[in-house]
């Protein structure tokens, strides 16, 4: 048994990949309804928690409901990410996931995310560092590469598992592409064909049969899902029904999304307060009604939206 199956209990797990300020403890569990197989927390930072930075408790919250789940850390000093990793590991965490792909300038210019792509060196001895001060398997997410001139995806794969990675999730493309473009899913064929842990293909997933090709072309151990879970938490039922052969389900109805939303918002409302919980809202309305008759006129009407109640009132007819 490898160590995915061993931390997800699956063969092929479809996990929800972090992204900051939507995969917060009341998506992943919306998304785990639905049959997410793993969860990881929003990205933190090892010097936020250092500091004991208010804005971490709310990242680090989660369920018991949620396991597997992994929480991630971001930083570029080794002794500090290994001493935070290890507060962390005392949290529950399954597993401790280490951002080396984030291409935010602020984040960039701090040689912290997908920076250490150009410090491969640096990076090893952050994961090695990590590895030595946790009890759990250390797993690290990054990229094909910095931009087109530095490619290094499959020797900087080699570094990371040399140092005692127990598994890596490949974003097939540069920081410089952000999120535009093409994922290439061919770098992580490559990468998977050259190390021996586990490679978590990552990269334009957003319909079930997306993961059976990745699958096929890639040979990846299991796939992280993200932009195409934003407002589609059902992603995950329709991926699970599509690796296991079955009929993929009709996409949710008008009605389906709506008590979605809602049942989101209410949770929302509830670990946030009205206020912050339905400003929140906001975005994930827009996401979950794209495409949905009137869409365009909803998503003016749910930025003036307040309290749960106004909310509720933009579906009623
Ligand atoms: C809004 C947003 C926030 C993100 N935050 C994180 C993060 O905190 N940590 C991380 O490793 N990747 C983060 N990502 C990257 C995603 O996890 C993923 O690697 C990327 O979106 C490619 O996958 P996709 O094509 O399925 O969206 C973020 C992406 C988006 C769009």
């Amino acid at each position: 048994m490898n160590i995915i199956q061993r931390i997800f209990g699956k063969e092929f797990p479809v996990i929800l990949a972090p992204m900051a300020g939507i995969t917060d403890e009341v998506f992943r569990l919306l998304c785990k309804q639905q049959g997410a197989d793993g969860l990881v927390t929003e990205m933190v930072s090892a010097k936020a928690l250092y500091y004991k930075n208010k804005n971490t408790g709310p990242i680090l919250a989660y369920q018991e409901s949620e396991h597997p789940i992994g929480v991630q850390i971001f930083g570029s000093d080794p002794e500090l990410m290994g001493q935070m990793a290890g507060v962390l590991c005392q949290r529950g965490f399954d597993f401790i996931d280490i951002n080396m792909g984030c291409p935010v300038p602020k984040i960039v210019n701090n040689k912290e995310g997908s920076a250490l792509m150009l410090q491969p060196e640096l990076a090893g001895r952050i994961v090695r560092e990590v590895c030595r001060c946790v009890s759990v398997p250390v797993t690290v997410k990054f990229r094909k590469g910095f931009d087109e001139e530095h490619v290094n995806a499959v020797e900087f794969a080699r570094i990371i598992e040399e140092n005692g990675a127990a598994a890596i999730t490949v974003h097939g493309r540069t920081r410089s592409q952000y999120y535009s473009g093409k994922a290439d899913w061919e770098i992580i064929r490559r990468v998977r064909e050259n190390v021996s842990i586990p490679v978590i293909g990552n990269g334009d997933i957003f319909h079930a049969q997306d993961v059976l090709r990745m699958r096929e072309e890639t040979g990846c151990h299991g796939v992280m899902v993200a932009r195409g879970a934003k407002g589609n938490p059902w992603i995950f039922r329709e991926i699970s029904c599509a690796l296991a052969g079955k009929e993929i389900p009709a996409r949710p109805s008008d009605q389906e999304v709506i008590d979605m939303l809602l049942a989101h918002a209410a949770l929302n409302v509830e670990k946030k307060g009205e206020k912050m919980g339905i400003r929140e809202m906001r975005k994930h309305t827009a996401w979950y009604t794209s495409g949905m008759r009137g869409s365009a006129k909803l998503r003016k009407a749910v930025n003036q939206v307040e309290t749960f109640d106004q909310l509720k009132g933009l579906f009623m007819r």
